[in-house]
């Protein structure tokens, strides 16, 4: 008889629980029994039946929960393992907790690590088990997490931590940014100079890269890893059952290399490895020998690494050396090539050949969509989902890394003790809301193979702030992945902040608690607005000067007044967070907008409130607060609900190229008394970054027009997209 896991599922006579259950990710089924298994911290099973180097980390990973994981004669152990071999998910695995003992039905090495990492959240002390029957299988086949160990580097020792708690929750892909503009990191035998140069800098930029005037640490930076080390590594996460997947970035992204071989760009020029951040012009010339170049290299790559697939970057490609470049020209009369973005799809398809031959297959940043798709390549979608969907409509695997769920470099929170970031914003809650396959026709949905979180480290300077900005986000990750993220997100949250906080705390991994922040809640009334403060958990207790709040009223007002209130968050008698807002009165503080260009659904705060909320923007831009708009022209209209005297009108807007946004070039303010003729107030450029009316006026309804650039300039990031437009509170007054 044939026997497939869904044949083997339990059946369930009780309801499932929404709620969560101890394991993180959530397993699919979970049945809880009445009976124990006592075991006294000490739990024996038939190691011949692990595969050889598994064993010593349960051991370890057991010892950590003080357990005492020891062999035993199969009769005799307290975990009992059979193999089924026709388990249709390779990765599922069934468990169950009796009064007996622990029953594992496992598969495959990876159903295997686990069983076990299941196991070991089960334990919650090292005397007894409660009663459970697990069945489990994950939602998608490839779960990854991306580090960028260019930007900033990381030791080995700190790479197995991080892929110690990948393990746990589940992931097993660990993508590797190797090579980058900022350094070379990975030895290869044939190119010395990739490590002896471009592996180190000579200065870094501090702060944000929009900051004006730029200011540098002038100290040597860098390092790299020994051919020896990656294997190991390797081996380290095989263990654990992550593949590592690495990435070699081609033909953009190549500044480090070029500093090590000025012979690889078009113009041969000697440059620096780059200690800012962005996109540079300097790339791989798409002549035969860089090619030649980097087919060496990638020879290397797939000695270290057996990994199926290999990264070969794609992403962020300017082509201006390209189109100015004697070689490249040539290559396209001679291939017939009209576009330089032709030119790219040439170059990665002679790569992809090259890969191919040896058995590999190649993935790439969607830019490899741009000039047609090499025939077996694998597509990364991070721009969006769009280039994703386009592959999986090609019949091409895709992995999902959009930006607005995955950039894990983005702000968490807006708290002003948020550290630096590149900008963005991705809270928790919103990682909870991901799902790979949106927008995606059933019969296109299986070329999703899964998705992935980014972590670039541009301002993740050390290992502490990878992790603070990884976790808890990862295992939200984890959860979306593994389960599609079946609980609901506050029975998610109070499991997390009550059980996983704990392990990452056991494990000396650091997090951010914002998740715990108050929402606010804004609702308009006759003299200004009230805040309701509401709660992520059930359990949170919110006060302001040692009194329980729900909420916060602050009244309009003529001329501005800041309000702050530090707003303390308690579960039991533990303080698990303190929030510092500064709300802003003035004279429109909850008078309704009307937006002719609605806000992106990304930067779309407090609906029509969202620019009189009182809540205004700050600099540095924590991704949150200001309101973004994703056209050239932007425009709204504030209904002040009544003849209204002002002597002053300000917004604010923001200017941060890195991040695509632009400062506006000029407006328009218009004024009414009716709501439908209106008069100009004023027509201005931008000086600086405030729209600006003063002069004693009387309005209802005030229209602001604002005008961008249609596009952002060649040369910068984003070039050839239609630049952001950010704003801040309107702020009215006598
Ligand atoms: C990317 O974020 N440039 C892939
Ligand atoms: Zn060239």
């Amino acid at each position: 008889m044939k026997i497939t896991l869904a044949g083997l599922l339990f059946i369930f006579t009780t309801q499932l629980s929404a709620q969560h259950s101890l394991v993180f990710p959530e397993p699919s089924n979970v049945e809880q029994t009445t009976d124990k298994f006592v075991f006294n911290g000490r739990l024996t099973v038939d190691r011949t039946k692990i595969p050889e180097d598994l064993f010593p980390y349960l051991q370890q990973l057991f010892g950590r929960q003080s357990i005492h994981l020891e062999p035993a004669a199969s009769k005799d152990a307290s975990i009992h393992l059979q193999q089924i071999q026709t388990f249709v998910y390779s990765e599922g695995y069934q468990l169950e907790v009796t009064n007996s003992g622990i029953d594992i039905k496992y598969s495959s090495y990876q159903s295997l690590c686990n069983a076990f990492q299941t196991l070991n959240q089960l334990i919650q002390n090292p005397k007894e088990l409660a009663g459970i029957h697990i069945s489990d299988q994950p939602a998608y086949a490839y779960r990854g997490v991306h580090l960028d160990c260019s930007r900033h580097y990381f030791t080995i020792l700190e790479l197995r931590k991080f892929i110690d708690q990948m393990a746990k929750l589940k992931f097993n892909r660990f993508h590797w940014h190797l090579t980058d503009d900022q350094g070379w990191r990975i030895e290869i035998k044939k190119y010395p100079k990739l490590t002896s140069v471009g592996a180190w800098r000579d200065s870094t930029l501090i702060g944000h890269f929009s900051k004006q005037p730029a200011e540098w640490d002038r100290s040597k930076y860098g390092g790299y890893y020994t051919q020896e080390e990656a294997k190991d590594l390797v081996a380290y996460a095989r263990i654990r059952g992550i593949e590592i997947i690495p990435e070699i970035e081609m033909p953009g992204h190549a500044s480090a290399a070029i500093a090590a071989y000025p012979e690889l760009s078009c113009t041969e020029k000697q440059i620096p490895v780059v200690g800012t951040w962005g996109v540079f012009d300097d790339v791989f010339c798409s002549q035969e020998k860089t090619r030649s170049f980097l087919k060496d290299v990638l020879d290397e790559i797939i000695e270290i690494f057996p990994s199926k697939v290999i990264h070969i970057g794609g992403d962020e490609c300017p082509k201006v050396n390209w189109e100015k470049c004697p070689k490249c020209q040539s290559i396209m009369e001679q291939n017939n090539l009209k576009t330089s973005h032709e030119l790219q799809s040439f170059f990665i398809r002679d790569i992809e050949k090259h890969v191919n031959a040896k058995g590999r297959t190649i993935i790439g940043w969607d830019e490899i969509l741009e000039g047609g798709l090499a025939p077996n390549a694998q597509v990364m979608s991070w721009q969006g989902m769009e280039g994703g969907i386009a592959a999986a409509k090609l019949k091409h695997q895709v992995v999902m890394t959009p930006t607005s769920y995955c950039y894990f470099d983005y702000y968490q929170s807006g708290h002003p003790s948020e550290p630096l970031a590149i900008g963005g914003y991705l809270p928790l809650e919103k990682v909870y809301q991901f799902d790979p396959v949106k927008g995606l026709e059933d019969e296109y949905k299986r070329y999703i193979l899964g998705a992935q979180a980014n972590l670039w480290t541009e301002y993740l300077p050390n290992i502490q702030a990878v992790e603070y900005n990884a976790f808890p986000r990862l295992v939200a990750m984890a959860e979306i992945l593994w389960n599609k993220g079946k609980v609901p997100y506050a029975d998610f949250v109070e499991a997390l902040s009550g059980n996983y906080l704990q392990q990452l705390r056991n494990d000396g991994v650091r997090f951010s608690t914002s998740f715990l922040d108050p929402k606010l809640e804004i609702r308009p009334n006759q003299t200004g607005v009230n805040y309701g403060l509401i709660k992520p958990v059930e359990d949170v207790v919110f006060s302001v000067n040692n009194e329980i709040v729900t909420g916060i009223s602050i009244e309009r007002t003529d001329q501005v007044r800041e309000q702050r209130y530090l707003i303390h968050s308690n579960i039991g008698d533990q303080e698990l967070r303190v929030c510092d807002y500064t709300f802003i009165s003035h004279l429109a503080l909850g008078k309704p907008v009307s937006f002719a260009t609605k806000p992106h659904e990304k930067y779309d705060h407090n609906g029509s409130l969202g620019l009189t909320d009182g809540v205004v923007g700050k600099k540095p831009w924590k991704g949150n607060e200001w309101l973004g708009f994703n056209n050239d022209t932007v425009q709204f209209t504030l209904d002040l609900e009544a003849l209204t005297s002002f002597g002053k009108l300000q917004i604010e807007t923001l200017n941060d190229p890195g991040s695509w946004i632009y400062r506006p070039e000029r407006f328009v303010i218009q004024l009414s008394k009716d709501g439908k003729k209106f008069k100009t107030a004023k027509k201005s450029n931008l000086n600086g970054d405030l729209i600006l009316l003063t002069k004693k006026m009387k309005a209802r309804y005030i229209k602001v027009t604002i005008f961008n650039k249609e596009l952002i300039p060649q040369g910068q990031t984003g070039a050839g997209f239609t630049p952001w437009t950010f704003i801040n509170e309107i702020i009215l007054t006598k």
